[in-house]
């Protein structure tokens, strides 16, 4: 990682590890995964459990430092705990996407993603909104429990939408029970840092999985007028750690990195004991999330430019949808 004068360093963490008391041990930071390699099961506290594959024990005692590849994809074991995630911190890249609907989860699952997030951009992507402002918890819980009928094998985790977490925490309680009870979501993510802190706490005693969100948060475009890079100065840096810090603490169990300067992103995710999940924060996270629709290239406008669309289908529908059009007004379909 190149050095860089503005990425607070891990020696001098910012003041808010003490926040609640500084009572936690701190771990030596775990350095992120560099090559998607998994420990062999004798070296690891493998995230898959104890291996029982005899061919990869057989290796390993031959050469006990030698690394052995899963004999099982990843996927096969994924496990639709927060655990399992958590775990997955220092193994090998967490890779998540986003789904709206019973078939876009299946879909999603079946590539073999370790977890989905019916995401609030389905405002965006799917209801036809400019922001995610006007996404409301209703919708949240009507699409999260289309995504939990798709049956995926996965962890469902639902974003809580805009201005649940401001009101009351009895309303924020209230808007993440009905995501789980209702809609059937295993965790819920809520955008922002050291302010909803406290109250992610209190929604983790209560037995609610948080994943946290920190840099660009999409519900706030209004108010810092656009969608930008974040921790592009030393303090908007040293702000990013207070937030993720203090949602460490508080119990998140991961936390999105969205639009944060590479370098920053590199290191955070180095102090983190959570895994870091980014999104146009570079490769230095502990894992990626890209929205699906943005993959697919099915998103209506413009996509962010760090996606990488792995194909054209709305191109492709256009085509298809053309060609039913033709074929009736010709006499082609159907046969008579
Ligand atoms: O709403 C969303 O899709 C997100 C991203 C992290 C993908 O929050």
């Amino acid at each position: 990682m190149p050095e860089d004068k503005d990425v607070p360093k891990k020696e001098n963490p910012p003041s808010s590890r003490t926040r609640r008391g500084g009572g936690r041990t701190r771990r030596r930071p775990l350095e992120p995964p560099k090559d998607g390699t998994v420990d062999s099961p004798e070296t690891q506290d493998s995230p898959m459990g104890k291996s029982s594959d005899h061919q990869g024990e057989r290796a390993s005692q031959k050469n006990p430092r030698r690394r052995t590849a899963p004999q099982k994809a990843p996927e096969d074991e994924r496990s639709s705990s927060v655990t399992y995630i958590r775990k997955l911190k220092g193994k090998r890249p967490i890779v998540a996407l986003t789904a709206y609907d019973a078939p876009m989860a299946k879909l999603v699952s079946n590539a073999g993603v370790d977890f989905l997030l019916v995401g609030d951009s389905v405002g965006t992507t799917m209801l036809g909104f400019s922001t995610t402002i006007r996404v409301t918890l209703d919708a949240m819980v009507h699409h999260t429990a289309a995504v939990r009928r798709g049956n995926p094998d996965c962890l469902i985790l639902a974003d809580l939408p805009f201005g649940e977490a401001s009101l009351s925490f009895d309303r924020l309680l209230e808007a993440c029970r009905r995501l789980m009870q209702e809609g059937g979501a295993d965790g819920v993510k809520i955008e922002g840092g050291k302010d909803v802190a406290d109250d992610i706490e209190r929604l983790i005693a209560t037995g609610i999985p948080i994943m946290g969100h920190v840099g660009l948060l999409p519900q706030t475009v209004k108010a810092i007028g656009g969608y930008r890079k974040f921790a592009n100065d030393k303090e908007e840096a040293q702000d990013l750690f207070t937030d993720a810090i203090a949602l460490e603490e508080a119990g998140c169990f991961a936390i999105v990195c969205e639009m944060i300067r590479e370098e920053v992103a590199t290191e955070l995710t180095r102090h983190l004991e959570i895994p870091t999940i980014g999104i146009g924060s570079g490769s230095g996270c502990d894992g990626q999330i890209l929205v699906t629709t943005d993959v697919l290239g099915l998103t209506p406008g413009n996509v962010p430019s760090f996606v990488k669309p792995y194909a054209q289908l709305a191109t492709e529908a256009g085509k298809a949808l053309g060609r039913f059009v033709n074929d009736v007004r010709e006499g082609r379909y159907p046969k008579a």
